[in-house]
């Protein structure tokens, strides 16, 4: 049981029909819900930690508690970070002992891109540390409606093939339709799966990563509304166009809108129904259970990595 990288994950996920679920982690309860579904579900796991997580828990206190989820469990777990934007804060978390940096370049011109990941990649490589890069600019489908539009949004398949060939890159990011947060689509969710497939022609042996994948699930978001939250509208990924992803080189998906949907409604739910409470024990609880079994679900039902460590 140790931090390993993503290697070895991805080399079996590659050429099937599964991928790896890639979970934002901010606390204790968020790394111990979604450990446990991987340690019930026996599957692979990314816990990925952004910039504004390390801000928020302070970088040691989330290296330890993976470690110490590591240690409880016997789970192998790889620790990323999410969305790094320059060549500075990757190397702080390969020295922190980060097993994986996703170096986010894509706001950048292509060729400025090129130069910031491959920087990243020499310095990760030579500490046995692998490298996710993106190329494309996350937004929705209907943000891009002609073709030019999407080349200049969405990843162009012959640069996604240079970009790799020039930057070494272990994995890279796509966009493909999927965007952050729990307002995915205006209309009928869509993702441009032919798009994905040409990339995959070109790049066979890249693992491909899907970012702004959660399914934003309905019940979570009823529950918040029903108990005092005000999201409407919101609308993700649906799981079926997840399983279609890991069917097309897509072997990490990220994960983060769900978490928090499911933590935030268990917590509305609990405070409303008992008033009088006031061990944050009480609520937390119920969230984190709520974290296993959602996390447990996506293992099992949506990316098919159950039984796959
Ligand atoms: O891709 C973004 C993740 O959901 C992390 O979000 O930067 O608010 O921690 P954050
Ligand atoms: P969601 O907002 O869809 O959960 O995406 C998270 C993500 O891509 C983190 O990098
Ligand atoms: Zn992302």
């Amino acid at each position: 049981m140790a931090l390993v990288t993503s290697k070895e994950m991805f080399a079996k996920a590659l050429n099937s029909d599964y991928a790896v679920g890639a979970f934002n982690v901010n606390n204790m309860e968020i790394i111990q819900g979604i450990v446990e579904a991987a340690q019930q579900e026996n599957a692979p796991l990314i816990l990925q930690v952004s910039a504004g997580a390390r801000k928020y828990a302070k970088p040691a206190y989330l290296t330890k508690l993976v470690e110490a989820a590591i240690l409880d469990t016997g789970v192998d777990i790889c620790l990323h970070l999410d969305h790094g934007e320059d060549f500075d804060i990757c190397k702080k978390c390969v020295d922190d002992g980060f097993t994986s940096v996703m170096i986010d370049g894509s706001k950048h011109p292509f060729e400025e891109n090129i130069k910031i990941t491959k920087e990243v990649v020499e310095y990760a490589h030579a500490h046995g540390v692998v490298v996710e890069a993106e190329l494309g600019k996350l937004a929705g489908i209907e943000d891009a409606v002609n073709v030019s539009d999407r080349d200049a949004t969405f990843t162009v398949p012959e640069e996604a093939a240079e970009f790799v060939q020039k930057t070494g890159v272990d994995s890279l990011a796509v966009a493909i339709g999927t965007s952050h947060g729990a307002y995915k689509f205006k209309g009928e969710p869509k993702l441009d799966f032919d798009r994905l497939i040409e990339i995959r022609k070109l790049i066979p042996e890249t693992p491909l990563v899907l970012h702004g994948a959660s399914t934003v699930l309905p019940e979570f978001v009823a529950l918040c509304n029903q108990y005092g939250g005000d999201i409407p509208g919101a609308q993700g990924v649906p799981e079926e166009m997840i399983r279609e992803a890991a069917k097309h080189g897509v072997c990490k998906v990220n994960i983060d809108t769900d978490l928090r949907l499911a933590m935030t409604a268990e917590v509305r739910k609990y405070l409303v129904e008992h008033p009088a409470d006031f061990d944050p024990r009480k609520y937390l609880g119920p969230a984190r259970d709520a974290i296993r079994d959602m996390v447990a679900h996506k293992m099992r039902d949506v990316l098919g990595s159950s039984n796959k460590r």
